[in-house]
C-alpha cells in the first residue's frame, strides 16, 4: 500500500509518520519540502504530488490551526483549510484513493450540555470553524471515498498545545486564571494517528466505512480542570511548579479574538463501532504526555 502523508511535521503528522509505516510505504511531506511538493498554498503542486505518486491513500494532516490568528488571516486559513482540501479531494477521487483528514469541534457552536453527533447541523463560531467546515463539505462533495475525524484540543509531546504551555506557566507564575465554562476533551495526537491506522485496516475490509467521524478521547473537563490535573501530574512526579493560586474565570471574562464553543463534547460512539476500539478517557493520555514532557 502506498501512503502520501501530507503535514509530517504537525502534531498528528508526526505521529502518523510512525502509526502509518505499519501499513505501508509512506512518502511524508511538508511545505518546505524542495524534491516533492507538500505545500497547501501551492495548488498546482499539491495536485501534481498526488498525480505523480498516485497513493492508494492520502493522509492530510496539514492545516491552518492557529484559531485566534485565522481572524486576521481569513485568506490564507481559506486557502490551507477549503481550497486545498478541494484539490486534494478531486485530485484522490480521480485515481480512486481514500483520503483521511482531520477536522474540528470548532465546526459547531457548542449550544447545550450534550455530547454531539455527527449528523448534527454545523455553525462555526469562528473562521478557523468556518474554514474547515468548508474542507469537510468539499471532500463530501468531490471524494465519497474519505473518513474524516472531527477531534478536540489536540496534544503531543512535541508541538505547541494547552498542557505544555500550562506546564511552562506553573513553572514561571504563582497565579494562573484559566477558563472554566467550555468543555471538551483532550486527545492525543498519539491517539489520532493510531486510530487513523485502525480505521484506514477496517476501511481497506469494508467500503461501507466511508463518512464523518468524532474521534475525541472519552469523558469530558473544562480547560481549568485540565490544568489541574497537569499540574497534579507534574507535583506527582516531583516537579517544582512557581504556581500557588489557580483561579477558574468565564470565557466572557477572557476575551480572545475567535470566539469559541462552551460545548465541545463529541459524541465517539459512533468511531468506536464502526473500527472495533475502545476510545480511552482523557485523563490517560494526558498523565503519559505529562510524564513524558517532564523526562520521567
Ligand atoms: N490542535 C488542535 O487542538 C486541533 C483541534 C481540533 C482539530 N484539529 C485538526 O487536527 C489536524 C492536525 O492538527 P495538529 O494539532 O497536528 O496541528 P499542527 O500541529 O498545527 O500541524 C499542522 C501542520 O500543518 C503545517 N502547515 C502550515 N502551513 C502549511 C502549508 N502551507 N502547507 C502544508 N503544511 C502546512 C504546520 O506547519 P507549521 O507548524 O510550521 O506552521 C504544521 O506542521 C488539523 O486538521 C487540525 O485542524 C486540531
Amino acid at each position: 500500500m502506498n501512503i502520501l502523508l501530507i503535514g509530517k511535521n504537525g502534531q498528528v503528522g508526526w505521529e502518523l509518520q510512525r502509526s502509518l509505516s505499519l501499513l505501508g510505504k509512506v512518502t511524508a511531506v511538508d511545505y518546505f519540502d524542495t524534491e516533492i511538493c507538500g505545500d497547501l498554498t501551492n495548488l498546482t503542486g499539491i495536485a501534481k504530488t498526488i498525480s505523480d505518486i498516485k497513493p492508494d491513500i492520502v493522509v492530510n494532516a496539514a492545516a491552518h490551526t492557529a484559531v485566534d490568528k485565522a481572524e486576521s488571516e481569513h485568506e490564507l486559513a481559506h486557502l490551507l483549510n477549503a481550497e486545498s482540501v478541494e484539490i486534494i479531494a478531486k485530485e484522490t477521487a480521480k485515481i480512486g484513493a481514500l483520503l483521511v483528514h482531520y477536522s474540528t469541534d470548532y465546526v459547531f457552536d457548542g449550544e447545550g450540555e450534550h455530547y454531539r453527533l455527527e449528523n448534527e447541523a454545523p455553525n462555526p463560531l469562528n473562521v478557523y470553524g468556518e474554514t474547515k467546515l468548508a474542507g469537510e463539505l468539499a471532500i463530501a462533495r468531490f471524494n465519497p471515498r474519505h473518513l474524516i475525524f472531527r477531534t478536540s484540543w489536540v496534544y503531543a509531546a512535541r508541538g505547541a498545545n494547552f498542557a505544555k504551555t500550562m506546564l511552562r506557566l506553573a513553572k514561571e507564575k504563582s497565579m494562573l486564571s484559566i477558563i472554566n465554562d467550555q468543555y471538551g476533551a483532550p486527545t492525543g495526537a498519539e491517539l489520532l494517528a493510531d486510530c487513523t491506522a485502525q480505521a484506514i485496516r477496517v476501511e481497506q475490509q469494508n467500503n461501507q466505512v466511508h463518512g464523518t467521524y468524532h474521534l475525541v478521547a472519552s469523558g469530558e473537563t473544562t480547560w481549568y480542570d485540565y490544568a489541574e490535573f497537569v499540574f497534579n501530574i507534574a507535583k506527582k512526579n516531583n516537579e517544582t511548579l512557581a504556581v500557588e493560586v489557580v483561579h477558574g474565570v468565564s470565557t466572557s471574562s477572557y476575551p480572545t479574538p475567535a470566539k469559541r464553543p462552551h460545548n465541545s463534547r463529541l459524541s465517539n460512539e459512533k468511531f468506536q463501532n464502526a473500527f472495533n476500539v475502545v476510545l480511552p478517557h482523557w485523563s490517560v493520555g494526558v498523565e503519559r504526555v505529562v510524564t513524558e514532557i517532564l523526562g520521567k
